[in-house]
C-alpha cells in the first residue's frame, strides 16, 4: 500500500511541476507580448551595429545629452542576470537601480510606473528567458548639470507620480484597457506630450504634440482637436495606423512612430482597438505652440 501511495504522490508531484512549468511558460508568453507592446527592443537594441536583441541600446539623442539603454538580457555581469524580481520592479516602477540611484527619464519609467505587479513579473520572466549576451552599452554623455543623478530627486518630486495605474470607475473595460496600454505600457505620452525645460512631461498639454520629440522629430497633436489633432479620425482610422502605419490621407507614419507601429502590429485586434477607443476620447487641445 505504502509504495502505491508513494507512486501516487510522485505522480501528483510530477503533475504539479508540470503545471508549474506550464505556468512559467504562460508568464513568459504574456511577458513577451507586453515587452513587444512596450517596445523594449527599440531602445535596448543597437540595430545599426547589428547588436543582439535587448543587449544594449542605440544612442538616444535628447536635449539633455545622449543616452544608451543598458543590456537587459540575463547576462550576469553586463546584463540583469543577477537581478531579483524586486530589483526589476524597482527599476520599472520607481525608476531606481539596485543601489537606489535614480534613472534618467529617457527610460520611460514615468509611464512604466503604471504597469501592474503581475505584468511586471511576467515581463521579468520573459527577459530572464531570452539568450544572455555579454555586452556593455556605452556610458551616457549627459550635458551639464544633468549629469548628477541625485538632481533627479528634485525632478521626481515635481514630475513623477508613482503607479500602478488604477482603472477609472464609470469607464468601460475596453477604454480602461486602452488607457492602461497607451499610458503605462506603450508610453504614447513620452513622445506626444511636450516636455518642460527640465525634461518632465507637461501633463497640462497631454498628447498635444511635442516639437522636440526623440531624435529631434516632431510628434504631432493626437488629441481630438479638429484642426490640430486627429478629431476627424474614426476609431477604425486609428486602428489602421496602429496596424499598418497608414493614415486616412494615405501617408505612412515614419520616424519614431515607425517603431511604434512595428510594436502595435504585434498586438491583438482587441488591444489595438482598445488603444484607439481611449486615444480618440482624449479632450481636444490645440497643438503645443513652438
Ligand atoms: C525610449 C527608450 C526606452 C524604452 C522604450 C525602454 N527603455 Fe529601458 N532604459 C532606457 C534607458 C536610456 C535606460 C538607462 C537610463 C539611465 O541610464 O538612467 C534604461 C534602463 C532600463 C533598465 C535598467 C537596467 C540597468 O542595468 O540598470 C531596465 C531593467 C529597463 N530599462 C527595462 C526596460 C523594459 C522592460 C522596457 C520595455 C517595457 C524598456 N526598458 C523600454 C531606455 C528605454
Ligand atoms: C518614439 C516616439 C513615439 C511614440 C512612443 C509614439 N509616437 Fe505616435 N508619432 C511619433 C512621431 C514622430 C509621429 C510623426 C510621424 C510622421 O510624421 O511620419 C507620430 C505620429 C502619430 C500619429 C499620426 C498623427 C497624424 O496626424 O498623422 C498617430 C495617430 C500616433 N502617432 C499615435 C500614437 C499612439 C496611439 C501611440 C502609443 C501607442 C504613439 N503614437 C506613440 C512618435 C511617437
Amino acid at each position: 500500500m505504502k509504495s502505491v501511495s508513494l507512486v501516487a504522490a510522485a505522480i501528483v508531484l510530477a503533475g504539479l511541476s508540470g503545471s508549474a512549468r506550464a505556468a512559467d511558460e504562460a508568464a513568459v508568453a504574456r511577458g513577451a507580448y507586453l515587452a513587444a507592446a512596450g517596445d523594449c527592443e527599440a531602445c535596448h537594441t543597437d540595430k545599426k551595429s547589428d547588436g543582439a536583441p535587448l543587449a544594449g541600446g542605440r544612442p538616444l539623442v535628447t536635449p539633455f545629452g545622449t543616452f544608451y539603454a543598458p543590456n537587459i538580457t540575463p547576462d550576469p555581469s553586463t546584463g540583469i542576470g543577477k537581478w531579483t524580481l524586486d530589483d526589476f520592479r524597482r527599476a520599472l516602477r520607481e525608476g531606481k537601480n539596485e543601489h537606489g540611484a535614480y534613472y534618467y527619464p529617457v527610460f520611460p519609467f514615468t509611464s512604466f510606473t503604471g504597469i501592474t505587479d503581475r505584468d511586471a513579473a511576467d515581463i521579468f520572466a520573459y527577459l530572464q528567458s531570452v539568450p544572455a549576451v555579454e555586452h556593455r552599452a556605452p556610458h551616457n554623455e549627459v550635458k551639464f548639470p544633468f549629469g548628477w543623478r541625485f538632481l533627479m530627486i528634485g525632478w521626481r518630486t515635481l514630475f513623477f507620480n508613482e503607479g500602478p495605474l488604477q482603472p477609472v470607475v464609470g469607464q468601460s473595460e475596453e477604454w480602461n484597457r486602452g488607457r492602461y496600454l497607451a499610458e503605462a505600457v506603450a508610453h504614447c505620452q513620452e513622445c506626444h506630450t511636450p516636455r518642460n525645460f527640465l525634461g518632465g512631461l507637461d501633463r497640462a498639454h497631454a498628447y498635444a504634440g511635442n516639437l522636440h520629440g526623440p531624435d529631434g522629430n516632431e510628434a504631432p497633436d493626437i488629441t481630438s482637436h479638429k484642426k490640430d489633432g486627429i478629431g476627424d479620425w474614426s476609431i477604425e482610422d486609428l486602428v489602421e495606423v496602429l496596424k499598418t502605419g497608414t493614415t486616412p490621407d494615405g501617408d505612412n507614419v515614419a520616424q519614431g512612430m515607425g517603431d511604434v507601429v512595428d510594436a502595435a502590429a504585434k498586438l491583438t485586434d482587441a488591444d489595438r482597438r482598445a488603444i484607439a477607443v481611449y486615444i480618440t476620447s482624449l479632450p481636444p487641445l490645440p497643438q503645443t505652440p513652438k
